[in-house]
Order: C-alpha cells, then sequence, then structure tokens
C-alpha cells in the first residue's frame, strides 16, 4: 500500500485536483480492463468535486464505461435532501445523462436497513462478477472524513467496523438515531485507489487523529482504512492538515 497526503493551496485546487484524480483513474481503468467502477462518497465535500466533473468542457472521462456505486447511503428515501444518492444525481449524474444501468442505488428508502444492504451486496456481486466469498476491487473509491473520525457510515463504537465478511450492512449509529448503510472495511481495504477529500479546520483535529494518532480505530473509524494492495490517497487543504505534525505532505500547485 502506498500512501500519500497532498495538500491543495485552496479549496478550488482541491476540488480542481480531485476531478483530474477521477478523470485518470477512469481513464486507466478503461484503457486495463475496458470499465470504472467508482464508489461515491456523501456528505458535502465532494458535491463541488462532481459538478465540476459534470461540467469539465476539456473532459476525456469516459462516462458511458462507468458504473457508479456509494460508499454508503443514509436510511432515507432516493429524493430526501439527506440521501447521499441525491446529492450525486443532481451535481452530476442528471446533467450527463448516464445510464440508469450503470447506477447501482443503495435503497435506502426500505423500511429495514438491513434488506438495502443484503440487496446491495447481491448487485456487488452480480456487479463484479463475484462468487460468495470474493470481495469487490473497486477502481477507485472516495471518502470523506467526519470531525469524529467516521468515514463512510462506518462510525466510532458501531458494529460495522468489526464486520470482516459481509461487503455491505446497516449500521445503527445511536448519536445520530439513525440507521445508514455502508461498505465494509474489507471492502474499501481492497480497493485499487482510495481517494480521501478533507478540507477545513474543523477536520483538522480529525485528520491529526487519523494519520498521527494512535491506532485505535473503534475510535478514529477512518484509521481502519489501510489498502490491502493499492494506493490511498489524502487531499487536503492547509487548514485540515493545519495540526499535522509528523506527516510527510506533497505540496500541490495553486
Ligand atoms: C456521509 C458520508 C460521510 C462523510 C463525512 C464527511 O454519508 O455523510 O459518507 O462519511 O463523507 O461525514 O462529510 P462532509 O464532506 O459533509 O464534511
Amino acid at each position: 500500500m502506498s500512501v500519500e497526503v497532498l495538500c491543495a493551496p485552496t479549496l478550488r485546487s482541491l476540488n480542481d485536483s480531485a476531478a483530474a484524480l477521477f478523470e485518470a483513474a477512469a481513464l486507466a481503468a478503461v484503457r486495463s480492463n475496458g470499465s470504472f467502477r467508482v464508489a461515491l462518497a456523501g456528505g458535502t465535500t465532494p458535491k463541488a468535486v462532481y459538478s465540476l466533473l459534470a461540467d469539465a468542457p476539456k473532459s476525456q472521462v469516459p462516462w458511458a464505461k462507468i458504473d457508479f456505486f456509494w460508499g454508503d447511503e443514509r436510511h432515507v428515501s432516493p429524493n430526501h435532501p439527506d440521501s447521499n444518492f441525491r446529492m450525486a444525481r443532481e451535481s452530476m449524474l442528471d446533467r450527463l445523462s448516464i445510464d440508469p444501468g450503470h447506477v447501482w442505488r443503495i435503497k435506502g428508502e426500505y423500511p429495514r436497513a438491513e434488506d438495502a444492504a443484503r440487496e446491495y451486496e447481491d448487485q456487488l456481486r452480480s456487479a463484479f462478477g463475484l462468487g460468495p466469498a470474493q470481495t469487490p476491487r473497486f477502481d477507485l473509491v472516495l471518502l470523506g472524513l467526519g470531525l469524529d473520525g467516521h468515514t463512510a457510515s462506518l462510525f466510532p463504537g458501531t458494529t460495522a467496523l468489526a464486520e470482516r465478511r459481509r461487503l455491505a450492512v446497516a449500521n445503527h449509529v445511536a448519536k445520530l438515531d439513525t440507521d445508514r448503510i455502508t461498505l465494509t472495511v474489507p471492502v474499501l481495504n481492497a480497493a485499487r485507489h482510495v481517494l480521501f477529500l478533507v478540507h477545513g479546520a474543523d477536520k483538522a483535529a480529525a485528520l491529526r487523529e487519523t494519520l498521527e494518532g494512535q491506532y485505535s480505530p473503534d475510535e478514529v473509524p477512518a484509521q481502519s482504512i489501510r489498502l490491502d494492495d493499492g494506493r490511498l490517497t489524502w487531499l487536503v487543504d492547509p487548514s485540515a492538515a493545519g495540526l499535522l505534525r509528523s506527516t510527510k505532505t506533497t505540496e500541490l500547485p495553486s
């Protein structure tokens, strides 16, 4: 596993760099195996990146060859303001008229989140052509970092953190008083490339704990992300990196 921390001088350059990394990963995957399978992140950070990708006039992204998945979803309908699917649909997918057959939505509207997780697992196995004991290897997984060190919907002290057999699970998040559906650690760690997008001073403590704190993934779930055989990229801005002391960062040009 290679780990890199790239520091973009501004939020705009962070978003531009994220879009460029997405495009490069998509082109490389399509060149080598004819398709690009990406797990999108939710939350707010990636929204600007998705919009940039959708609007890029000189984009080389091979959109028709991409299969879109999600790293996690809230237990809400696809039109709910909190839906990660809705965020990606509005900021990117609808603007590119992506074939719905290439969009693998987590059914957050199901009354039982576990039913959505089970169906998502079936979809993953079908889309990746997997047997029952195999793990999908995403070409790219986009992730964010929560203030408490969570990523995807792997929150501190929750049961999903320990899951090593399932591909996706329902995860009750007591502090939010809600269920989520999330990819599990083995799936995230099987990826060819994981790209974390982290900006803002409010994330500085969580980033320092993740990268420089004692290894304690139950308290700092983002520490669970240690790729089996892939590239782990942290794309941050100076305010998020403000508390880092021992981490080697690569300064990106503006
Ligand atoms: C979600 C995400 C979650 C998110 C972080 C950071 O469903 O909310 O999967 O892990 O990436 O909470 O969120 P922001 O980008 O909004 O700071």
